[in-house]
């Protein structure tokens, strides 16, 4: 149990890791100018920028910035140069202060700090390629600035802006305040004054190109994107304009409602959450973020005096843009506005947050209003007050919607219960899956064991993994003995006897013990597909050229037996089988949108880790070890994931599959209770079973031929003894079955031959 939670600590620990790295200007600062800034830095006057501060003796005290408080217990002392809350226990050094304080990386903090005294920072260890990359992110953000500016002067210093954009946000409700804070603005109905006015101020064409602020036209005419709308930048959380959203104020349908930049080097969509920067303080303060979908609602709820609300634009909730809101809060609110459909299509988004490990609450606003219009339409007390009281925990939300109405439909009841049961079982955190096991146990009316055990079955893959991975850190020296087939074999037996006396046997007799001879090799074979059916086995030619492609276990195995059309005996296996091949057809795409996303973590990671050593290395020579270990593990890291997603691919899809005896057979090879046995402990097979697909997949298939032969053999013989015993004198029969029979003893040798003499023999039934 320790170790599970040491890995998922270590598991968060990674991903926090991966979410705190600044996205943008990661240009590193020398270690000199690192050193000027920390010694320049005065704890007091940093803090003063915040916190208002009185002397006491030798200290200054103020109320805490990171929790609310009445009396003071922020202490900061200027001779220690640190400061710290007796109360909340945070502090720490000035950059310690506004890492927390601006929720910034270290490197961010340290440029914060370098603004504030003044102090140039030299890039001369950057590449010149980094340094024109940095240049041009530089060059990009400027140009948002610039154009941000240019949207907010035309919205309060123009007739167009003052009477067109300006008029509709008062309509809405909008005050200067809000206006002022998230730097709203308003764009002409020109085609290129944004263009023009850039150039003149001596911005270059290719950043406005970049940004997407403006676009050239297949005639080659360059217009703005944004004409004739409001616009809302959207900031990162450390305040920088990445993008914008431009709303049309026509009411035709022709003309799309929303104009947004489009993803470029500063700009991924899926990691910006749209109102964080406004909000970060208040979410740190509450320990909680509301969740919702536009910008108008973030903005009203803001006005209304609820501070702690961001928008995900519209689009369902990324794992980026979740990682990113964990920085902050484990603490998540979702707002709906109570429209069924759109409920319905949003629980699954809500399950990456239980992923996540956030605590995850919903709320419905009374019908017909979305944040934006309740927030618009009460006090800022009442919205207070119906926050309080509405919010409801996401768990039992669900509960009561697939519920609802299936009362009287056994099927679409289990249906409804194995969804609940799926969110349960994702929940990292063991004590609350207990207590929502309790609770779902009492609404819905099963038993708590029941739903236990379904819980448990579903995470199975999760703990499984986590043993694996325990193992193969302790011990990566491989056992050269591959597993004995045996053990899973003969505890599986007994319960699926019954299927295999279903095998369909067309001849008679033998057919019945020929399936239970074949069973545990057709099993040890499966459990292959079933557990790295999409896991690298090995390179095979493409034609005569030499040219080789990959191919996986499943592809093989399928090939294998394809070739010398064998057929699966035992009718659960042969579905394992065609249920991992249609499955496999999603595998490419589902790979290429993993790929994406493991690169950009494992880019993160990089980041973050060098700012972890710019933040403790004594030197550069000790930093140059330091990164160049860095490298090799998140590479190591990024390969190990990615390995780790293909062979989670076909268990998870065949744990969640339609089909009630896959299910059940994929959750008994890869439960832990077969992998975790004694034996393989013992010999700690299994932290290498993987590894070692390239010999024991093979192995498997040629297991299976040899029984196969074996089979036939026996039949063959049982035949001869037969014809003996009626028709001694049908020499030619015999004859020809005694040949068939050298011709399989011999066929059996080769394929030992082949195999390097490893056949092992699985005791099964025989
Ligand atoms: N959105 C978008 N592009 C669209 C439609 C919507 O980016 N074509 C995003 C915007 O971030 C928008 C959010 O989805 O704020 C919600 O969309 P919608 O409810 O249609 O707009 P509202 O924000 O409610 O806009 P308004 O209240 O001004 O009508
Ligand atoms: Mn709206």
């Amino acid at each position: 149990m320790n170790k599970h939670a040491d890995i998922a600590t270590e598991f968060t620990n990674f991903a926090l890791r991966i979410t705190s790295a600044p996205t943008r200007n990661m240009r590193r600062i020398d270690r000199e100018t690192v050193q000027k800034i920390l010694d320049t830095a005065d704890i007091v006057e940093v803090v003063s920028d915040f916190v208002s501060l009185k002397r006491r003796g030798a200290n200054y005290i103020g109320l805490c910035p990171f929790h609310n408080e009445r009396t003071p217990s922020f202490s900061v002392s200027r001779s220690k140069g640190i400061c710290k809350c007796f109360s909340c226990g945070k502090g720490g050094s000035p950059v310690n202060f506004i890492m927390e304080l601006e929720q910034m990386s270290y490197n961010e903090a340290l440029r914060y700090l370098a603004k504030k005294y003044n102090i140039e920072i030299k890039d001369h260890e950057m590449t010149s390629e980094e340094r024109e990359r940095e240049s041009e992110r530089e060059s990009m953000l400027a140009v948002n600035e610039f154009a941000m500016n240019y949207f907010e002067n035309v919205l309060n210093g123009s007739d167009d802006g003052r009477n067109i954009g300006l008029a509709y946000f008062r309509e809405r409700g909008i005050n200067d305040a809000m206006i002022k804070r998230f730097h709203l603005g308003y764009s002409y109905d020109r085609r290129d004054d944004l263009y023009r006015t850039a150039l003149k101020q001596g911005f270059q064409e290719k950043y406005l190109f970049d940004t997407g602020l403006c676009y050239r036209s297949e005639r080659g005419t360059v217009s703005d994107r944004f004409r004739s709308r409001v616009i809302y930048p959207v900031f990162t959380v450390s305040g920088k304009v990445v993008a914008f959203g431009g709303r049309t104020l026509r009411k035709d349908k022709d003309v799309a409602k929303y104009v947004n930049s489009p993803e470029s080097t500063i700009y991924r969509k899926s990691y910006e959450l749209y109102g964080l920067y406004q909000a970060k303080q208040a979410i740190v303060r509450k320990d909680k973020c509301i969740l919702v979908e536009g910008y108008m609602d973030v903005i009203s709820m803001h006005q209304s005096g609820v501070e702690n609300v961001v928008a995900s634009s519209g689009t369902s909730l990324t794992e980026g843009q979740i990682r990113l809101l964990h920085r902050f809060t484990e603490n998540v609110t979702v707002i709906y506005d109570s429209d069924p459909a759109g409920i319905k299509a949003s629980l699954r988004g809500i399950d990456l947050l239980l992923a996540e490990g956030l605590n995850v609450k919903v709320m419905l606003l009374p019908e017909g209003d979305d944040p934006d219009s309740f927030a618009q339409s009460h006090t800022s007390e009442e919205v207070e007050a119906y926050l309080a009281a509405n919010e409801q925990d996401f768990i039992a939300f669900k509960t009561a919607i697939l519920m609802e109405g299936v009362e009287k439909d056994p099927i679409a009841k289990s249906r409804a219960i194995q969804n609940i049961v799926r969110s349960i079982s994702i929940i990292p955190d063991s004590i609350t899956r207990t207590v929502y096991i309790g609770e779902c146990s009492r609404t819905m009316g099963i038993d708590e064991k029941i739903l236990t055990l379904q819980v448990s079955k579903y995470s199975a893959e999760h703990a499984e993994k986590q043993e694996r991975d325990a193992q193969r850190e302790r011990n990566r020296v491989s056992a050269g003995l591959p597993p004995d087939p045996a053990d899973d074999a003969v505890t599986e037996l007994t319960p699926v006897a019954g299927s295999t006396s279903k095998a369909t046997a067309e001849n008679s007799q033998s057919g019945r013990s020929d399936a239970a001879f074949l069973y545990p090799y057709e099993r040890e074979l499966i459990r292959y597909v079933v557990k790295y059916g999409m896991c690298y086995l090995c390179d095979v030619a493409v034609d005569d050229s030499g040219e080789t492609r990959p191919m996986n276990v499943l592809e093989y195995v399928s090939q294998e037996l394809r070739l010398d059309e064998i057929n699966l005996t035992d009718p659960m296996m042969a579905a394992a089988l065609d249920m991992s091949c249609r499955l496999a057809l999603e595998w490419p795409e589902a790979l290429e949108n993993e790929k994406m996303r493991l690169e950009e973590r494992r880019n993160a990671d990089m980041a973050a880790g060098i700012d972890e050593i710019r933040e403790s290395a004594e030197d550069i020579a000790s930093i140059e070890t330091r990164e160049k270990e860095l490298t090799a593990r998140v590479n190591a890291r990024y390969a190990t994931a990615k390995e780790d997603f293909a062979e989670m691919f076909l268990q998870h899809n065949l744990l969640s599959c339609d089909n009630d005896n896959v299910r059940r057979i994929t959750t008994d090879m890869v439960s832990s209770r077969h992998s975790l046995s004694k034996i393989h402990t013992k010999y700690t097979h299994i932290a290498t079973e993987r590894d070692r697909l390239a010999e024991l997949v093979p192995l498997a298939v040629y297991n299976l031929k040899c029984a196969l032969i074996e089979c036939e053999i026996r039949n063959i013989n049982s035949r001869i003894a037969q014809i003996y015993k009626s028709t001694p004198d049908n020499l030619e029969q015999i004859t020809e079955l005694l040949t068939r029979n050298r011709e399989l003893n011999n066929l059996k040798k080769e394929l030992s031959v082949y195999l390097g003499e490893r056949i092992l023999s699985p005791h099964g039934r025989h």
